[in-house]
């Protein structure tokens, strides 16, 4: 357990993008209702999450970890929620299909509401008002009642979360990821996408698979793992008051845990010395994320280490890798050699979204496709250099048509951007775009897999 740590002793240190809440009686009142709501999380899930993410420290693994940028109230649905899901079952399969090896999965859902703002407040036709900080804190609409921060959209948040993870629940245990099913986890109108053609194929071989078991006598009966999966959660613990309110006591440990999701990160702008976050995370038993991008050196990494993961426990600390296209090749080697060289046992993990943001002619905000893949190849051509797992990836990703990131097999022109651009925050890979990256991804495990076998 920590040292000298309680549930609001962030409180004491400096916060960075925490909400001014005006009527702090209100703010009050949600918390407490908050404090006596049940856990999302049980920390006896967390502790098994932390556990498969100990086999990616060690080589055995692959953590994919996706989905909205920011989750909206306004996109609440059921099937937003199962098609969200499918695809991240469609990546999982064919990387455990293709590399051979597990896969963790870990939704960016049930809780992903909170966004940190570069801007304060934004400026449109001579009006000034605070800017938009996901649906947890204020509204989206530019209108100064919507942005005004609201401590009881927490409650809500809290709701929506419960009920996105229960279907999430559901969905994981309930049949709907049993692998006889993977047929069905192709959507409609990815038909016109090359890499559908190639799913289908996997999805044949993995029944074919399946039929020969069964006619060696192994089924879901015998092996439940056939039909069930483990799916857990995730956000960025970045609105410290909601993360407090739902922080409880293990009952089986007396350990702490954040219950609000099974895996917290903490974001490039929130971690630093002496950051709140970083002291409300350190004493937190979950699995912990932590962005790294060209502005973290390599002591200030170690010192995070050393204040998250004291412990040196495999499987608590993930670092996700956030460089750029042009920059990761250059940058990310100091930061793996450090770690290296002081034993932490790290998760290596690539985002390869926040990096590469551009502002398209049309005036959209964009990620051009190439560049996604092009970081992606990066971060593994580093871990090949340097001998270490590259463990996983990290997207912003969902299951709609959309056309917000430029490229792909099915390619999206500057100029379509604007045909479906529907995000609350940044822009997402589409389905399509999901399933081609997971081939590659594929790809470059079995690359890394041979040049193991041959050092062995
Ligand atoms: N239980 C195994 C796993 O989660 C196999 C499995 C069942 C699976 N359904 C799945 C794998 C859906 C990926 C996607 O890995
Ligand atoms: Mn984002």
């Amino acid at each position: 357990m920590a040292k000298n740590w309680t549930p609001d002793g962030w409180k004491a240190f400096e916060a960075k993008h925490l909400p001014k809440y005006e009527d702090l009686a209100a703010l009050e009142a949600a918390e407490k209702t908050l404090s006596t709501y049940p856990p999302l999380v049980f920390a006896g899930e967390a502790r098994a999450l932390q556990a498969e993410l100990a086999e990616v420290c060690h080589g055995r693994g692959f953590l994919l970890q996706g989905g909205d940028c920011a989750e909206s109230f306004a996109e609440f649905h059921p099937n937003n929620i199962r098609d969200t899901f499918r695809v991240l079952l469609q990546m999982a399969i064919v990387l455990t299909f293709a590399s051979k090896q597990p896969v963790v999965k870990v939704g960016r859902m049930a809780g992903q509401f909170a966004k940190p703002r570069s801007a304060p407040t934004e400026t449109q036709g001579g009006m000034e008002l605070p800017s938009y900080f996901g649906d947890i804190i204020n509204g989206i609409d530019f209108d100064p009642a919507q942005r005004t921060n609201d401590p009881e959209r927490m409650i809500r948040a809290y709701s929506q979360a419960a009920a996105t993870l229960n279907l999430l629940r559901a969905f994981a245990g309930g049949g709907y990821a049993n692998l006889r099913q993977v047929h069905q986890w192709t959507l409609d109108f990815m038909g016109r996408s090359p890499w559908a053609e190639k799913f289908k194929d996997v999805a044949d071989r993995i029944g074919e698979a399946l039929d020969f078991m069964e006619a060696c006598g192994i089924d879901a009966k015998s092996v439940p793992q056939l039909q069930a999966t483990s799916f857990y959660t995730s956000h960025e613990a970045l609105l410290l008051p909601y993360e407090q309110a739902l922080t409880r006591q293990d009952s089986l440990t007396g350990d702490w845990y954040d219950t609000s999701a099974h895996m917290l990160w903490i974001g490039d702008r929130t971690r630093f010395e002496g950051s709140a976050h970083v002291e409300y995370l350190r004493g937190v038993g979950n699995p912990i994320g932590m962005k790294c991008g060209p502005s973290l050196e390599p002591d200030a990494l170690l010192k995070m280490l050393d204040t998250l993961n004291p412990g040196r426990v495999p499987g608590r600390m993930t670092l996700i890798s956030r460089f750029g296209h042009d920059k990761v090749e250059a940058g990310l080697p100091r930061l793996v050699r450090a770690v290296q060289r002081e034993g932490h046992p790290v998760v290596w993990s690539c985002d390869p979204m926040h990096g590469n943001v551009i502002k398209a002619e049309s005036g959209y905000k964009t990620r051009p496709f190439d560049r996604i893949l092009a970081e992606v190849k990066g971060f593994f051509a580093v871990h090949r250099a340097e001998g270490t797992h590259a463990g996983g990836i990290h997207i912003e990703m969902t299951w709609q048509d959309v056309t917000e990131c430029t490229g792909g097999a099915v390619a999206i022109t500057d100029e379509r951007l604007a045909d479906r651009y529907h995000t609350h925050c940044d822009p997402r890979l589409n389905a399509a775009q999901s399933l081609e990256l997971s081939f590659l991804l594929a790809e470059m495990l079995n690359l890394e897999a041979e040049q193991r076998r041959a050092a062995a």
